[in-house]
């Protein structure tokens, strides 16, 4: 392969003789760039993350120039082993990036000269950087989205494994964060398990809206050449070339909605953390996180800290952040193409980044933790949390759920006044309150009756419950089956 030298600060050679070397729009410029210009232009320091992306859609783009016939048979064999060569250095970390050549893009470009010289000019036949990175984008979407997915089934799974434990482990339900009425814990983390899916499931949906390739729309009125953009898009794994060139450059909608669904995701994981925090305080005391996942302190040598869970909760703010930076990024652009749009890419790389590392720690310190099943059965013993049975053994005799409710409420206010078990009452006493309790009120009202009696669809009865577990869990095998199945079809699968 013809090599040329590197130059000392920038490689790409200015052929057309204008005065701006380095760049591919030299002929135009009378001066070189400012060098603080360079600096604040280039995304090269970030937008490396899409080289695999790139080098896949140059490959791809490169097929087809030469099915098209717009390039022979001896370019198409220069420029695809030019980048695979390219690819090689990139694995093994050796690519030499050069700020100076802006983005990954044009350092692709500018190495693949070096490689095989004066055929490496044909590459952007009828492609802008417009449309490659538009497509770029959707590219790395598409991977990320599917292991944000698969990160989300893989919790949904440890939480399983844990929740099983615990079918019989009780504890106070909360509500306002005051005791409300005694579950499983089960039951608890099903809920957590239920929110995950609808998480997973926003990213599977948002990946059937990238089946479009942007690819073929040039910069962003399409090409005068005779592109094949089916052949791209079906090498790239899309279902079909996008429909308008403007939409496909312009458009960032695909990484909102990316955005949105980590934002939602890291959200739910922030309130699964904030409880983790809650409950391993003394004041709880209803797990102790392992060492593994914890932190001491560097001045109280007594102190085990939840830090794991409290960075989720605190990282959780960042992909907020993020989705409201590529909202505000967005909102005012004229179409098509504006360089603002350079900004969409660290708010995509940062959520999936903070939501796949945020998916792996927790699923460690869930699995990890050491439950107290006495501390929570204790809370949970509270007598006040049959408060609602006693109304609902009162409505079974046929009272109306308002004067039951009021009726238990004296009989409550009388308890605390007295310093009263509920459960302690007399009939005679009981029937103070309302003359239709039945004689075997008290029995009628207590925590294991309360979990049992739960067993409408969704509740909190043992059968219930496990029926619950058993729909999850299958759903979890069979959601991570297809996405390996998607994976063994995605291109350049092994
Ligand atoms: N680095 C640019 C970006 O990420 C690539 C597109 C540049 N296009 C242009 N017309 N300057 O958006």
């Amino acid at each position: 392969m013809p090599k040329t030298p590197r130059g000392t600060t920038s490689r790409a050679k200015d052929s057309a003789g204008g005065a701006a070397p380095g760049t591919p729009w030299g002929g135009r410029f009378r001066e070189a760039v400012d060098p603080t210009v360079a600096r604040f232009t280039a995304s090269i320091d970030f937008d490396r993350a899409l080289a695999r992306y790139d080098l896949t859609l140059s490959r791809a783009h490169t097929a087809m120039l030469h099915r098209t016939g717009l390039i022979s048979s001896e370019d198409e064999r220069a420029l695809t082993e030019g980048l695979d060569a390219i690819a090689e250095e990139i694995e093994a970390g050796d690519f030499p990036f050069d700020a100076a050549l802006e983005d990954i893009h044009m350092n692709v470009e500018a190495r693949l000269g070096e490689k095989v010289g004066r055929v490496a000019g044909k590459l952007h036949t009828g492609r802008s950087r417009n449309d490659q990175v538009a497509t770029d984008l959707l590219l790395y979407l598409r991977d990320a989205s599917t292991a944000a997915e698969r990160g989300l089934h893989e919790l949904r799974g440890v939480l399983l494994e844990r929740a099983v434990e615990h079918l019989d482990t009780v504890l106070p339900g909360y509500t306002h964060l005051q005791r409300a009425q005694p579950v499983r814990l089960a039951h608890h983390w099903l809920a957590f398990v239920e929110m995950f899916g609808r998480d997973a499931e926003r990213f599977a949906d948002q990946r059937t809206r990238m089946r479009n390739s942007p690819l073929g729309s040039g910069a962003l009125a399409g090409s005068t050449l005779p592109l094949d953009r089916e052949d791209t898009a079906r090498a790239l794994g899309f279902e079909a070339p996008s429909n308008n060139s403007m939409d496909a450059v312009a458009s960032r909608d695909a990484a909102l909605e990316f955005l949105s669904a980590a934002a939602i995701a890291m959200v739910h994981l922030s309130r699964l953390a904030e409880e983790l925090v809650l409950w391993s305080s003394a004041e709880f005391g209803f797990v102790e996180l392992a060492d593994a996942y914890s932190t001491g302190s560097s001045l109280m040598p007594q102190k085990k800290n939840p830090d794991v869970p409290e960075l989720v909760r605190g990282k959780s703010a960042r992909a907020i952040g993020n989705l409201v930076s590529l909202l505000t990024l967005v909102k005012g652009l004229p179409l098509t193409y504006n360089r603002d749009l350079q900004e969409d890419k660290e708010p995509v790389f940062d959520s999936a980044a903070t939501l796949r590392d945020s998916l792996t720690v927790m699923a460690g310190a869930l699995a990890t933790v050491e439950v107290r099943p006495e501390r929570m059965r204790e809370a949970a013993n509270d007598p006040m949390l049959l408060a609602t049975d006693f109304a609902e053994v009162l409505v079974a005799q046929g009272v109306p759920f308002r004067e039951a409710h009021e009726a238990v409420g004296k009989m409550v206010r009388h308890c605390i006044e007295e310093d009263l078990d509920l459960r302690s009452l007399e009939r005679a006493k009981l029937q103070e309150f309302h003359s239709d309790f039945p004689d075997d009120a008290s029995q009628l009202a207590s925590l294991e009756r309360a979990l049992e009696q739960r067993s409408l669809v969704g509740g909190t009865a043992r059968d219930t419950v496990t029926r619950a577990l058993e729909r999850a869990h299958e759903h979890v095998r069979s959601r991570l089956e297809s996405l390996d199945e998607e994976n063994s079809r995605a291109p350049g699968a092994p």
